[in-house]
């Protein structure tokens, strides 16, 4: 099965007409703060308690407020789903694929401006960043999911004699909790658009921290002509007020998460818990935390290597569950690769995402802010841990958090083993008579497998690293940085506590959101 061809991705080079465009767009935006409600069976629910958005580069500009849902409307969303599965669910699945389609259509015409001002402004993305998340990699969640559906219809059961077996897809016998991140536009559409693709309808719940986008995706959907309470999306301070009445439906079928280890433990106890309450055994697929390593051998480029090293810790500030987080040098190339990335970290441009010349912007929030903070102070007061580059974090007019380059001593400091989600990555020299002791550190001393990287120039070590951390990682990179996972290209998806590794992007991943059914007919 070969995937078809991914979305162009633009240049957005200053003056050229596409970067007017979103320019246009990002002051109408600024100039229009946007008010979000829950969207429940086609309708806005308009709600009191109000929460402020804005953005995480200049805190004190707002973009909007969005209604915070509670459990009633929780449960007039469950409902709603419930009510809509059936005629959604039968509908002949070229008639969904066509909604999808359309939106991929939408999604490259008039929606391309707004959902990349959007997830620029709410989410302090640069013009790059935002058009590899909003435009190109939702475009290939619509397009590539529509292609992988038919072809998931085209294998068919063999038959003989006088029998003629056929299997058919269905949808889950029920409705899907799909509940999204801040950290990527795209993840959230997919989160909701693979099942529904699928059959299946939708209660969302995007983060409270990227509502603005979540909004413009809930009306590209809406304007490529979704039916009322196929996704029904609930905006909401109170993720748990939510969860727990979603969570104890009856008719949950299946949740499509990701976002943190912990929450995705909290929602397998609930489930756990109400097990003999559903119909059907929910299926869950997850995709959690990460701690993502470059490993790197005595034979690598150290170009490549710096390159990787800077791309994949600092693009998006770090906020990437893919993002390296903690690097394994050889003795032999450690100076050097401390001196460079010394000189090249030092000269990132961070501030505003949208004067297009910094190459980073804020981290999300302040509780992100404080919690990159946090890290920052136990290496400074904790001995065993060099400052190669950074500097102070700043609040100001927002949540900067400087790109910093932190060298242990230990390969158990918490710089190396804990998840940080932000642009701080630590490094680690293992002596290189001791490669195997570093490789069981990098396999061992963190509870994920999300993605990683290794460097070297022989095949032979290659070989060996790819073996020897097979387990390691679900995406794994050979002399490349491990983030940037294209749709069709990279499935994506860790395994351990990283999640489910059900492929994001992929087949493999459709095929969680139907229930097959074989039907053998006989003449
Ligand atoms: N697709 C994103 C990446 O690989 C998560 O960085």
């Amino acid at each position: 099965m070969i995937s078809p061809e991914n979305c162009k991705v633009r240049e957005f080079a200053p003056g050229s007409p596409e970067r007017k465009s979103v320019e246009a767009e990002i002051e109408h935006q600024r100039l229009n703060p946007r008010d979000i409600d829950p969207v429940i069976n086609g309708k806005r629910i308009q709600m009191d308690h109000r929460t402020r958005i804005f953005e995480p580069h200049a805190h004190a500009r707002t973009l909007g407020t969005f209604g915070s849902a509670g459990a009633r409307e929780a449960q007039l969303a469950v409902d709603a789903a419930n009510a809509a599965r059936r005629e959604w669910g039968n509908l002949p699945a070229s008639a969904r694929r066509a909604v999808f389609i359309r939106a991929a259509n939408l999604l490259e015409g008039p929606f391309n401006d707004r959902l990349m001002a959007a997830t620029m402004l709410g989410q302090s993305k640069t013009f790059y960043q935002a058009e590899i998340d909003a435009s190109a990699e939702l475009v290939d969640f619509l397009r590539l999911n529509v292609a992988f559906s038919e072809r998931l219809e085209e294998w068919q059961p063999s038959s003989e004699g006088s029998e003629r077996n056929r299997l058919e897809l269905r949808p889950l016998d029920g409705f899907v909790f799909a509940a999204s991140p801040f950290n990527f536009t795209a993840i959230a559409g997919n989160l909701c658009l693979a099942p529904a693709l699928m059959g299946n309808t939708v209660v969302w719940k995007p983060s409270e921290r990227s509502m603005l986008s979540a909004a413009f995706i809930m009306d590209l959907f809406e304007a490529a002509g979704l039916p009322p309470g196929v996704i029904n999306m609930l905006p909401t301070s109170d993720p748990a007020a939510v969860g727990d009445v979603v969570l104890a439906d009856r008719h949950l079928a299946g949740v499509h998460f990701t976002g943190s280890t912990g929450t995705f433990d909290h929602i397998w106890r609930t489930v756990g818990k109400n097990i003999s309450a559903y119909a059907a055994y929910p299926r869950l697929v997850g995709e959690t935390g990460g701690k993502d390593f470059i490993f790197a051998h005595a034979s690598a480029d150290v170009d490549a290597l710096v390159t990787a090293l800077i791309r994949g810790a600092f693009d998006y500030q770090g906020q990437k569950c893919s993002a390296a987080s903690r690097a394994y040098i050889p003795r032999s190339l450690f100076k050097e690769v401390c001196e460079r990335l010394h000189a090249e970290v030092s000269k990132i441009r961070y501030g505003d995402v949208t004067d297009g010349t910094n190459f980073m912007g804020a981290v999300i929030d302040e509780r992100s802010f404080d919690q990159c903070s946090n890290f920052l102070a136990y290496a400074d007061k904790t001995s065993g841990h060099k400052l190669i580059a950074g500097a102070a974090p700043d609040r100001g007019e927002g949540y900067f958090v400087p790109p910093t380059v932190i060298a242990c001593e230990s390969a158990t400091s918490k710089l190396m083993t804990d998840e940080i989600f932000g642009p701080i990555l630590a490094l680690y020299a293992y002596e290189d008579a001791d490669i195997e002791q570093a490789l069981e550190i990098v396999d061992s001393s963190t509870p994920y497998a999300l993605t990683g990287a290794i460097f070297a120039s022989d095949p032979a070590v290659i070989d060996r690293l790819s073996k020897r951390l097979r387990f390691a990682a679900g995406n794994f990179y050979i002399n490349d940085k491990p983030t940037g996972a294209v749709v069709g290209r990279q499935p994506f998806g860790g395994s351990r506590r990283s999640g489910t590794n059900d492929k994001a992007g992929s087949p493999y991943n459709l095929m969680r959101w139907a229930s097959p059914r074989t039907v053998k007919e006989q003449f």
